[in-house]
């Protein structure tokens, strides 16, 4: 079972996070190691930094890599929170031409749902589940009966005239030093457009922010099924891994 334990990367807009995933457990078999994401995060400089992480990890084999745009056949077609000059561009050979390692990519909030639909609160949850990230940017992650519809972009809708993540991410809560009853406040609104938009069975919130869930819980008043996921920050790397496993099985 020699690709039981796979390279997870999970790229986001302030960091690179990484470590070695039992892909049949979700448990990290390494510690988690972080890169500061180099500002601007051009190809260039991300891609020196992703194979400094590999590097760190003395790590050779298949990488599952989550990244913060829509990914199809491996290229970047957006670039909110990243440098312009990835739109269009092949992160797989971006990333694997540095690393000298295969890359397998997934949008990054597409990864986090696979780990916390396999590991996690999604677990067997039939009916539509959306996993919203919540950090640099919102991301979405939907599933109908456990499989995903991939690159959703829900944290793209407008509210206020623009992104609703420009309004509601963890980002602007910091920058704008905004308390938890102010950002729950705002956050509220967003899922209140979600419940309008797709009404999901289950929304499960992942990112950094779900650990401090009880401190803005209070502010959320949707009728919706709403849950911090348990897997929490990891659930990037996991499903990173996870999903360069499902493309070895597919291969
Ligand atoms: C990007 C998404 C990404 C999300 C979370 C958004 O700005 O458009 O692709 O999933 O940030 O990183």
């Amino acid at each position: 079972m020699q690709d039981r334990y796979l390279l997870g990367v999970d790229v986001g807009g302030s960091g690179i996070k990484g470590a070695i995933v039992d892909t049949l457990t979700g448990e990290l078999q390494t510690e988690r190691l972080r890169i500061k994401t180099p500002k601007p995060a051009t190809p260039a400089a991300m891609a020196e930094a992703f194979a400094e992480l590999v590097k760190q990890h003395g790590y050779k084999g298949v990488i599952g890599c989550g990244f913060p745009a829509i990914i199809k056949s491996g290229k970047a077609l957006s670039a909110a929170n990243i440098s312009k000059k990835w739109l269009g561009k092949s992160v797989i050979e971006t990333f694997s031409l540095a690393c000298g390692c295969p890359v397998e990519v997934l949008n990054d909030a597409d990864a986090a749902g696979l780990a916390v639909m396999k590991f996690g609160l999604g677990k067997d949850k039939p009916g539509v589940v959306l996993l919203i990230t919540i950090g640099s940017g919102l991301g979405s992650a939907l599933f109908i009966d456990g499989k995903l519809v991939p690159n959703t972009e829900f944290g793209h809708m407008i509210l206020h005239g623009e992104a609703a993540e420009v309004y509601a991410s963890n980002k602007t809560r910091k920058a704008e030093d905004l308390s938890w009853e102010a950002w729950g406040g705002r956050f509220n609104e967003y899922l209140a457009y979600v419940e309008r938009i797709i009404n999901p069975d289950l929304v499960l919130l992942g990112g950094g922010i779900s650990k401090h869930f009880s401190k803005y819980e209070a502010y959320l008043d949707v009728d919706l099924n709403v849950h911090a996921a348990e897997l929490r920050n990891h659930a990037g790397t996991i499903g990173a891994a996870l999903y360069a496993k499902q493309q070895l099985q597919n291969s």
